[in-house]
């Protein structure tokens, strides 16, 4: 009698071991869901190791300071973590620009260090995903040292040369340089180097296919220390046309459509899947989505054996300094979920290191409305169908720093585009503006841990000053606040990671025109959820048709929240309907 209670229990808990197992391996056997995979279910984390945590007091965020902070990304509940470049660099541009692919820079520590955080995030339940940042080198990375040191170099081919006799080559823009030329004159060997980037940051030569082997034997040396995949940086512009044909005059205006997905970028990306990624459990998310939904579609279909998914643009660059119109935003999700509805996978972001702060550009960093619109942009990003990226300080609500002088900003790019608006004459009260708006460098001040000096970040001089408001805008204050920003940032990713139904349930946008709010509702499986956001700072109503009377109030950022539609400021509920 005994033994026949007890063989259906082993045999239930095989069951779950090897449904366990099936996670693991990227693969989750399971009910009715279509196509579950881990990094769909993810919430990823993305840390700037510079301004994250510094361990030995010389003012820049390290390695070993990630790691004292373990116990605290643990405790937000995310499932893997995006760092930003940690590679030997320069950093003339903050590690994008990689002087050594298999070592760590100096700056942020040792291997033994890096093997110690994977160590420990792995201990944790959490995966790492890593830059890979392989659209160009630094000029100081042995590979480019040797290629200018002589036209016949084998490693010549690695990067693209214009020769100086063939006169000037044609106009290419350049995104970080001074001038805005891309080309860069080398008087070693009378030829022109390419740069998209900064001057530093020259263009390797994807169409050689030695050039492309390296890449890959970079990418398993780090796969097979056990790293859970792989961000590639600007990687659309990766395959260029090596004749450099004459691009239309103003053609700057719009480069991405010249730049993006250019030559055989698919051939290559298939390359990497069958050399690489299919031969690793990791997973592949491009920087950028080509110029279409097609581009996008093309990357991550996953019967192309190309990446797991990509993150467009057209979402987070719709904040401007006069703001932004909500109807527009909502059409821009709607278009993108609706092109993914059937196929294919995105991440759904609107702040990372490259923008300014997620509550200034995006909600209200006022002191009346800043926790409450921080808290209702979370609620939007965990809500949506696609994978969350989501940009650390942002769950403390951290705000732009918006620096007056141009001696306090950091960011090379933001400093040579200074160095060209004076020299065009340009208005340059205008540009600082701009800058305090929308520069970068917003997003990287140092993490704010408590009211200690320099936020808890470092015992020594930060290479980037602390936001000022850092003694009430903290992780211990917030720690003590059960309604702070960061416990609202626990419920909503536990809530996400609880309701399957908001990772992969079918979105419906309802409401449309209304300016101020933002409804739809989420479906899979029988269950439906109803997420209404106020984007303003004034009381509006969600005219969603929908009774709620008998819908059940999952979370809110109020703590009354509205059970009829009619939203407080900035109010976000997600509610199941009956
Ligand atoms: C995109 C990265 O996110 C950005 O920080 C960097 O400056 C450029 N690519 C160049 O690598
Ligand atoms: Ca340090």
């Amino acid at each position: 009698m005994k033994r026949k209670t007890f063989l259906p229990g082993l045999f239930i808990v095989v069951l779950f071991l090897i449904s366990n197992i099936g996670f693991s391996q990227n693969q989750i056997k399971n009910d009715s869901t279509p196509d579950r995979k881990w990094w769909k279910e993810a919430v990823v984390y993305q840390i700037y190791p510079r301004s994250f945590k510094d361990n030995n007091g010389d003012g820049i965020g390290d390695l070993k300071g990630i790691i004292s902070k373990l116990d605290y990304i643990k405790s937000l509940g995310v499932d893997a973590i995006w760092l930003n470049p940690i590679y030997s660099s320069p950093n003339d541009d903050n590690g994008y620009d990689v002087s050594d692919y298999r070592d760590i820079m100096k700056d942020f520590g040792t291997m033994a260090d890096f093997d110690a955080l994977l160590k420990g995030l792995h201990d944790r339940g959490i995966k790492l995903v890593m830059d890979l940042v392989v659209n160009h080198s630094s000029d100081e990375h042995e590979w480019f040292k040797q290629s200018r040191s002589s036209r016949t170099s084998p490693y010549r081919d690695y990067y693209h040369w214009w020769n100086a006799e063939q006169g000037k080559p044609p106009y290419r823009y350049s995104l970080f340089d001074v001038n805005h030329d891309a080309w860069r004159y080398d008087s070693l060997t009378n030829a022109y180097y390419l740069h998209y980037f900064s001057r530093k940051q020259p263009d390797l030569n994807w169409e050689n296919p030695k050039l492309r082997q390296e890449i890959y034997g970079i990418m398993k040396f780090w796969a097979d220390k056990g790293i859970d995949g792989f961000r590639l940086d600007a990687f659309q512009f990766a395959a260029k046309d090596t004749t450099f044909p004459g691009f239309p005059k103003g053609f700057e205006k719009n480069f991405s459509q010249y730049y993006a997905m250019q030559g055989n970028l698919h051939g290559y990306l298939q390359q990497m899947y069958k050399e690489v990624l299919s031969r690793y459990n990791v997973m592949s998310v491009a920087e950028g989505a080509g110029n279409t939904l097609e581009d996008a579609h093309n990357l991550v279909d996953a019967n192309r054996h190309e990446l797991n998914m990509a993150y467009a643009f057209d979402g987070v660059d719709l904040a401007k300094p006069t703001g932004y119109s909500l109807p527009h935003f909502k059409e821009v999700f709607s278009r993108w979920d609706s092109a993914f509805a059937d196929k294919g996978w995105l991440s759904i972001f609107l702040a990372n290191h490259d923008q300014a702060r997620l509550v200034s550009r995006f909600g209200n960093d006022s002191p009346q409305f800043r926790e409450v619109s921080a808290k209702m942009l979370t609620t939007f990003l965990m809500t949506m169908r696609g994978t969350p990226f989501y940009y650390n300080g942002d769950e403390l609500g951290m705000t732009n720093a918006g620096f007056t002088k141009i001696e306090d900003y950091r960011d090379m790019a933001t400093l040579n585009e200074y160095k060209h608006q004076k020299s065009i004459g340009a208005d340059m009260d205008k540009y600082m503006q701009r800058i305090a708006f929308e520069c970068r460098d917003n997003g990287r001040t140092p993490f704010q841990w408590d009211s200690s000096a320099n936020a808890g970040f470092s015992t020594g001089t930060p290479w980037i000053q602390v936001n000022k408001n850092y003694k009430t805008i903290n992780v211990a204050e917030e720690e003590k606040d059960p309604n702070s920003v960061l416990n609202y940032f626990r419920k909503v990713v536990k809530l996400r990671k609880d309701n399957l139904v908001l990772v992969y349930g079918k979105y419906t946008l309802l409401d449309k025109q209304n300016p101020d709010t933002y409804a739809y509702t989420r479906e899979l499986n029988g269950k439906k959820l109803l997420v209404l956001l106020n984007f303003k700072a004034k009381v509006a109503a969600a005219n969603t048709g929908i009774d709620l009377s008998q819908a059940k109030i999952l979370l809110g950022n109020y703590s009354h929240p509205s059970n009829n539609g009619t939203l407080q400021p900035y109010e976000a509920v997600i509610y199941e309907l009956k």
